[in-house]
């Protein structure tokens, strides 16, 4: 059953002045454009629309901004690894020499020094992005994942060099078993999700994220910013869903767009730590389809940005994003089944009968222009190509 919650803690304009909020401000000064418009792979990823979709729904338009193409590595989640890592090798270079280095100097640099290790867990695409991002310094990477991780997902992680080391148990196993061998190894961790006594590394990620919202508003063009109706943004721990909700909040405060955090019913942390009043551990048990967003803690870092900005938390079953992969393929967008999430809440909460009184209050109708992220490609070609093609043979 798919399950809705309005936000009780929703604030126009949220106070985010505590100290362990600071990265809040890199978003707002967009600090990490500059870095990734640098970097020789980067090119914004695309701007798409779904008209039929949109008519099917009976809403005005759906723009889904696609990661799949994000730097060759099917997810929007190099944008975070490249600028955390970046700041690391700042910081280190800063202590050696007393002064910031740019990424040349610091790639040149890399070459004269020992190797350093840089370590991360993942269901596959930070990882991914982790494993790439240190190969542009010349480092070493070793990533942690479950042992169910699909095969095509670890050997994109092989393939760049990294060492894979599986885990018996959830990405949170991953996270603690990550943490105590970098503890023990004098390694440095990469995490996308914040947890007592590692706040800094994450707020750069989500920093990272956040270009991804400023490059929608130069592509929405004609139609600025403030005429979306409606951002449905998935939350795995939490990274990018808060750094979309900074990113509207501090561009648009009150007359932001209605912001709706999307999840499996499976793992659906913050809709669960909303209905708690404070984060909670998530009561599913992690098997989602959208492997990406099988976290059961949310992110200390983008739980108070997501609590005090979005508007619904909406949780769904699996066959929702399978939906949402054949009705994105129908228009030529190839998602994953996470980057499918966001789309597959949409469709929930216009088509789930036990969503028809939250599908009224939102008012969406004919006049609504609704953006969803679509956050991977086909990371799992084959199990992709299986569900896409569901639709050609219904019998
Ligand atoms: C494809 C995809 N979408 C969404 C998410 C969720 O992102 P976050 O954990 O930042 O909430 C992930 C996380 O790994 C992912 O891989």
């Amino acid at each position: 059953m798919a399950t809705a919650l309005m936000n009780p803690f929703r604030k126009d304009v949220p106070d985010w002045s505590a100290p362990e909020l600071a990265y809040l401000e890199l978003i707002r000064n967009r600090v990490q454009l500059p870095f990734h418009r640098s970097l020789p792979d980067y090119t914004p990823t695309p701007l798409r629309e779904m008209p039929e979709l949109a008519a099917e729904l009976g809403l005005g338009a759906i723009f889904v901004k696609d990661e799949g193409p994000r730097f060759g590595l099917g997810a929007f989640k190099g944008l975070g690894a490249s600028y955390a890592i970046f700041r690391q090798q700042q910081a280190f270079w800063l202590a050696v020499r007393g002064h910031l280095l740019d990424l040349d100097e610091l790639r040149s640099q890399a070459m004269t020094r020992e190797i350093l290790v840089f370590t991360a867990a993942t269901d596959g695409n930070h990882g991914r992005a982790v494993a790439w991002a240190v190969r542009n310094y010349g480092d070493a990477a070793v990533i942690f994942m479950p042992d169910d991780t699909a095969p095509s997902r670890i050997a994109a992680i092989e393939e760049l060099g990294a060492e894979a080391r599986l885990i018996a148990g959830t990405f949170d196993d991953c996270v603690t078993a990550c943490d105590e061998t970098a503890r023990r190894e004098g390694w440095q961790v990469i995490a996308d999700t914040a947890y007592p006594g590692y706040m800094e590394v994450p707020g750069y990620i989500m920093t990272g994220y956040s270009t991804i919202f400023c490059e929608i508003d130069e592509q929405l063009g004609e139609k600025a910013p403030g005429d979306l109706d409606a951002v449905f943004l998935p939350a795995g721990v939490g990274g990018i869903a808060g750094a979309g909700t900074a990113h509207y909040v501090q561009t648009l405060g009150a007359d932001r767009p209605k912001l709706v955090c999307v999840e499996p019913d499976r793992s659906a942390c913050f809709l669960e730590s909303i209905a708690a009043g404070e984060p909670v551990a998530a009561k599913g048990d992690q098997r989602s389809l959208m492997a990406g967003l099988n976290c059961g803690l949310p992110s200390l870092l983008a739980w108070p940005v997501i609590r005090d900005g979005m508007d619904l938390f909406l949780a769904m079953e699996d066959r929702w994003a399978e939906e949402a992969m054949r009705a994105a393929w129908r228009e030529g967008i190839t998602a994953g089944e996470s980057g499918a999430a966001a789309l597959a809440g949409l469709l929930a909460l216009m088509k789930a009968p036990e969503l028809a009184d939250v599908r009224t209050a939102s008012g969406f109708g004919s006049g609504s222009n609704i953006l969803v992220v679509n956050t991977e490609g086909a990371t799992d070609p084959e199990n992709h190509q299986r569900i896409v093609r569901e639709s050609e043979n219904p019998g």
